[in-house]
């Protein structure tokens, strides 16, 4: 029997790091992953084959046809004619996720990492170790670390399938549907909705709260909104969805709305409502794996589930559902495994959301920083006054910094603009080195750039902002 010192279940952006960092550390490390594209092993998990990678291509793709057919003209550019041709722009993205997927079994290679196709099931615990089942095969392994990720929630009696789709689904229309109906206005209804709102579908947004973004500071999540509806995505908000009725040609969905019941009609119906934690094929019952109420697999703080020697990250462990901090829980796994003092920062987690104008933010909300009895200041600063966004012709938005009215720290950094995917970088870094607004308002910036947005809102907390 096949022995090592870890064993992975899940090959997505948790499980590969985890990976790829014990066997920097020393480890004899294997990953076993169960995702298949086209019929074929794909590494990567939900992020590179259906989730981050692909929807972004796609974002990309329709948000060039929007400049074309809309914002060419302004820069004094004619074009005429300009049409989607589907198949070749889905093909694109496909291949993106080729190279990305094929990238991770290049680094498995590189890193001496064995990479098993199939299941991994936890089957009894053996000495200090496990027997797992690794793609139909018993192995050994000291250590087991479970990142087995989340999948789509259905919507209760509408189960995914023809017209009723999840991510994979709407990310490979082979038409662009006339009427597009979405279930869910959080991050994956507004990013998927505009690419096929781009690419001529008429998008309609129900959702159950009665706000949009609700975690976001309100300042963002209002100019958002505001965009998105110019933009000419229709949101519905405190509706109660009471049937969707799957018919030949399309989706028939029932709700209430201001007390009356509505009937629309769509060709597509998207149900991004959220996710929920994997751990089917992993034997958590028959091995005792403890599970919480909402089915995530609970972990301390040093990521161990109940059972010595079984880890868990990502987002089977519940969090933020995010790539990254799966990613950097990957590391610290791997590193405490290593006896290292490997941890996340969780206070410091970026959002990002690939909408035009993008959304981005880090940290506590104004709200949020009040709630919690923090004494703070604000500064804002518009992208309508800043040279480079005049010279993209995109200036919507602006850079929100939050920070603590005694200390100056910052507490919180909210965007919503061109580019703010890229800007939020920095104010990350500096406050994970815990620094203040002087600290971002005196680092040079480098002029004419997007970035002054962030120095001038840091300045903006004293009320000393030099361009408004
Ligand atoms: P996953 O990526 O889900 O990987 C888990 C893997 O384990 C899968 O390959 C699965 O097949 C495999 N598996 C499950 N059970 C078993 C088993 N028993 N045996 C073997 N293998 C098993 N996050 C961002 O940060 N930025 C984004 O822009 C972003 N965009 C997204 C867009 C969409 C449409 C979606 C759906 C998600 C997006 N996310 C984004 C979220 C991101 O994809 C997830 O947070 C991330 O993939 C979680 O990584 P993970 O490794 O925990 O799980
Ligand atoms: P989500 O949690 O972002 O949003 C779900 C929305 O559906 C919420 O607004 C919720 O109130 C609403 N909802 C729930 N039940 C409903 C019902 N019955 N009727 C109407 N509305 C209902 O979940 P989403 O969009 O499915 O995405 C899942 C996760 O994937 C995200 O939370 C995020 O972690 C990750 N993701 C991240 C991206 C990024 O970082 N850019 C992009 C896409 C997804």
């Amino acid at each position: 029997m096949d022995s090592y010192d870890v064993l992975v279940i899940g090959g997505g952006p948790a499980g590969y790091v985890a990976a790829i960092r014990a066997a920097q550390l020393g480890f004899k490390v294997a990953c076993v992953d169960a995702f298949e594209r086209g019929g074929k092993a794909s590494l990567g998990g939900t992020c590179l084959n259906v989730g981050c990678i692909p929807s972004k291509a796609m974002l990309d793709s329709s948000e060039k046809f929007e400049m074309i057919n809309h914002e060419a003209a302004e820069h004094g550019i004619q074009v005429d004619g300009a049409r989607v041709d589907l198949g070749k722009m889905l093909g694109r993205k496909e291949s993106v996720v080729d190279k990305l997927t094929g990238g991770i079994a290049y680094l498995f290679k590189k890193n001496k990492i064995t990479s098993l196709h199939g299941l991994g099931r936890l089957v009894r615990q053996d000495g200090d170790g496990w027997i797992v089942d690794a793609a139909g095969t018993e192995v050994r392994a000291k250590n087991v670390i479970v990142a087995t990720g989340s999948s789509p929630r259905a919507l209760p009696g509408a189960p995914f399938g023809g017209n009723i789709v999840d991510n994979s689904g709407a990310l490979a229309f082979e038409q662009v549907p006339g009427k597009l109906g979405v279930i869910g206005a959080g991050v994956i209804g507004v990013e998927l909705g505009s690419v096929w709102r781009r690419l001529g579908a008429q998008v309609t947004v129900l959702e159950a709260l009665p706000g949009f973004l609700l975690a976001a500071d309100d300042a963002i999540s209002k100019e958002a909104l505001k965009q998105l509806q110019k933009q000419g995505l229709d949101f519905h908000f405190s509706v109660q969805i009471t049937e969707v009725k799957q018919g030949d040609s399309g989706v028939t969905v029932t709700y209430e709305e201001k007390g009356q019941a509505v009937t629309a009609q769509f060709d597509k119906l998207i149900v991004s409502i959220g996710r929920v934690p994997h751990t089917a094929g992993l034997g958590a019952d028959a091995v005792g794996l403890q599970l919480d109420e909402r089915g995530f697999v609970k972990v301390d703080d040093h990521y161990r589930t109940n059972l010595p020697g079984v880890y868990a990250i990502g987002d089977v462990i519940g969090g933020a559902m995010l790539a990254h901090k799966a990613e950097e829980e990957g590391v610290a796994v791997a590193e405490q495994l290593a006896g290292q003092a490997g941890h996340v920062n969780y206070a410091v987690i970026p959002w990002v959301i690939y909408t035009s104008p993008e959304i981005a933010w880090a940290g506590l909300t104004e709200k949020g920083a009040k709630e919690k009895g923090l004494k703070v200041k604000t500064g804002q600063f518009p992208f309508s006054a800043n040279g480079r966004a005049l010279g993209h012709g995109d200036p919507r938005g602006f850079v929100k910094v939050v920070a603590d009215a005694d200390t100056d720290k910052i507490l919180g950094v909210h965007m919503v603009g061109p580019n703010v995917s890229e800007l939020i970088g920095e104010t990350v870094a500096i406050m994970e080195f815990g620094g203040s607004a002087e600290d971002l308002a005196r680092t040079v910036h480098a002029h004419p750039t997007l970035s002054e947005v962030v120095k001038e809102a840091a300045l903006a907390t004293d009320k000393r902002a030099l361009h408004m």
